[in-house]
């Protein structure tokens, strides 16, 4: 086991987050994926021995909100409540088991907000100013010149947009009160360069050097913006004592982080930063896509460093999934099929196979959708491997009395050995790829690996071997082929757990593996199962097969 395992094993809890997601219309696979791949991150920290706590949630506040109820005729608290039940609804089909919920309009949340508005204001690091500049409301964002562009819009009318978004954006100047952002460059730096160099602040490198030419860039950093006026922003947080501002919604939308850890309880002690950290608030993982990284990596820090609470251990950007290479997007309105019908045709699990499984390549890389490459590895790796090596292994050609057989080492030839060696690298080999949220390359080594147990099984034929029942050589040859493909299905099945938990539950009980056996510690090559008697039943149809499309 690597030091970071060994790690986890001795902390407590292990704290990771979602973005909260905004209401504005129903949510996306995209959505669907962000939030897959911090219930994966926790389910494999729960694999490993060690507490996980999940925290997601609704981002409810700001004009974007209220201009998209205005266009439905309903109230922005009606199409919060709505919405907010959507992504609820859809985590629940999803298997996406969080601790916390936190949605901006709770009362828990605009107490938090408005607490640490008082304390920032009392530290003298916010102040009342004005600011200009250029805002988009989709992205709820003010951008700089540099930063906007010229084009024309579907009418031919000349538009400006983001470089980045490429959403339109408006000239705006107004009074407001502004946070000293600038006052935290230096201490960002240092923090995003500084510590354990071998695990940077920030995943992937990429994405950490971006943010880090940013800070150095010759603009610097400017203080921020943090409220609008409520005549022209009134959907949101009032600020405190000053009824014609409220509070930006960034700043309020970064701050659940806080709330769905307890903040303000009578734990939480701003004046003894000490308190907090007892407290354990520390976050060990924010897991956000790469469009919201900065304002996760430079923001949210300085706004923990000022108010001296501890910063989290590891942001995590992951990439966009794309249709014909542009982001799937709510504004676009590109989003290529309906979750709730893709997860009725495949199952929830294979669904969750498939979008974890598409980041191979890492997850720096955008990966456009695709529902027939979603087919192909339902059949060539599900059924295929998966589904296929529990069908031998059940079979009564292969396994007639359903259970473990003996092992026969002292037969055991050179292809089976190298076959246990590579079984028992597996728990290091994925460990590596999970610490950096690398779920995809994860399930790669996995299915690799039963790609080649199923080969071997393929090219011994046991069944044929069984038939010889008067040669006691080929008798424990066809005994040590049945072994190693049932070690191989229950190794494979405890680690694919934090993907497919459903799924690998029906394999684990099928293999009738005890509940306390299903960690990551149970996960080497055992030689000593015989005997145990899998549950009855010689077929199984783990991955059905598929409806012709
Ligand atoms: N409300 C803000 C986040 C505030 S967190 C304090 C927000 N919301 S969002 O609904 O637009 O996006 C939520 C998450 O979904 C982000 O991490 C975003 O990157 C992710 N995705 C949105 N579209 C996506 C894809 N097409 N692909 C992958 N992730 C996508 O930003």
């Amino acid at each position: 086991m690597n030091t970071m395992t060994t790690n986890m094993l001795k902390r407590s809890l292990y704290r990771v987050t979602t973005p909260i997601f905004y209401v504005n219309s129903k949510p996306h696979v995209g959505h669907l994926y962000s939030v897959l791949l911090a219930d994966v991150d926790c389910r494999w920290k729960r694999f490993n021995g060690c507490d996980s706590w999940l925290s997601t949630g609704t981002d409810e506040h700001g004009q974007k909100i209220q201009k998209s109820a205005q266009l439905k005729n309903i109230s922005p608290q009606q199409l919060c409540d709505m919405m907010s039940a959507e992504y609820r609804s859809l985590f629940d089909i999803a298997g996406v088991k969080y601790d916390e919920y936190v949605r901006t309009t709770q009362r828990r949340h605009q107490s938090a907000v408005q607490s640490i508005w008082t304390r920032l204001r009392d530290l003298d690091l916010i102040y009342k100013g004005s600011h200009s500049g250029w805002y988009c409301i989709a992205d709820e964002t003010f951008y700089t010149d540099q930063q906007i562009m010229d084009t024309v819009d579907d009418d031919g009318n000349k538009i400006k947009v983001s470089v980045e978004s490429g959403r339109q954006v408006e000239w705006i100047q107004e009074d407001n009160y502004m946070f000293k952002l600038s006052e935290f460059k230096d201490r960002l730096i240092k923090w995003i360069t500084g510590g354990d160099n071998e695990r940077s602040v920030i995943y992937p490198q990429s994405q950490r050097n971006l943010i880090l030419s940013l800070l150095q860039s010759a603009d610097g950093l400017k203080d921020l913006s943090v409220s609008r006026p409520s005549q022209r922003a009134g959907w949101g947080i009032q600020v405190p004592d000053d009824p014609t501002q409220t509070v930006y919604v960034w700043f309020d939308a970064l701050i659940n982080y806080l709330t769905a850890t307890g903040f303000p309880s009578p734990v939480w002690n701003l004046q003894s930063p000490k308190a907090s950290i007892e407290y354990n608030a520390t976050i060990d993982n924010h897991i956000v896509g790469k469009d919201i990284l900065k304002f996760h990596a430079i923001i949210y820090p300085a706004m923990l460093m000022a108010l001296n609470l501890p910063l989290p251990r590891r942001i995590t950007s992951h990439s966009h999934i794309t249709v014909n290479g542009q982001k799937i997007s709510k504004s676009s309105g590109n989003a290529p099929v309906e979750i709730n019908q893709l997860i009725n045709t495949y199952g929830v699990d294979a669904v969750r196979y498939h979008l974890i499984r598409e980041t191979e390549g890492g997850i720096q890389n955008d990966f456009d959708y695709s529902e027939s490459m979603l087919r192909i590895r339902y059949q060539i790796e599900l059924a295929d491997q998966l589904g296929n090596l529990l069908s031998r292994c059940i079979s009564k050609s292969m396994n007639s009395k359903l259970e473990v057989p003996e092992l026969h080492k002292q037969v055991l030839d050179s292809t089976e050995q190298k076959l246990i060696d590579e079984l028992n690298r597996l728990p290091e080999l994925v460990s590596n790829h999970a610490e950096d949220c690398e779920y995809g390359r994860y399930l790669q080594v996995v299915v690799n690996n039963l790609r080649m147990v199923n080969q071997y099984v393929g090219l011994k034929e046991p069944w044929k071997l069984f038939k010889q029942t008067g040669d006691s050589l080929s008798q424990k040859n066809a005994y040590n082929c049945l072994y190693i493909a049932l070690e191989s299905l229950r190794i494979s099945s405890l680690m694919l757990q934090p993907v497919m938990p459903q799924k690998t539950t029906e394999l684990l009980d099928k293999l009738s593996v005890p509940p306390e056996c299903r960690h990551i510690n149970q996960s080497q090559f055992q030689s000593a199962l015989t005997g145990r008697k899998l549950a009855p039943g010689h077929k199984i149809h783990l991955f059905p097969r598929l409806p012709i499309n």
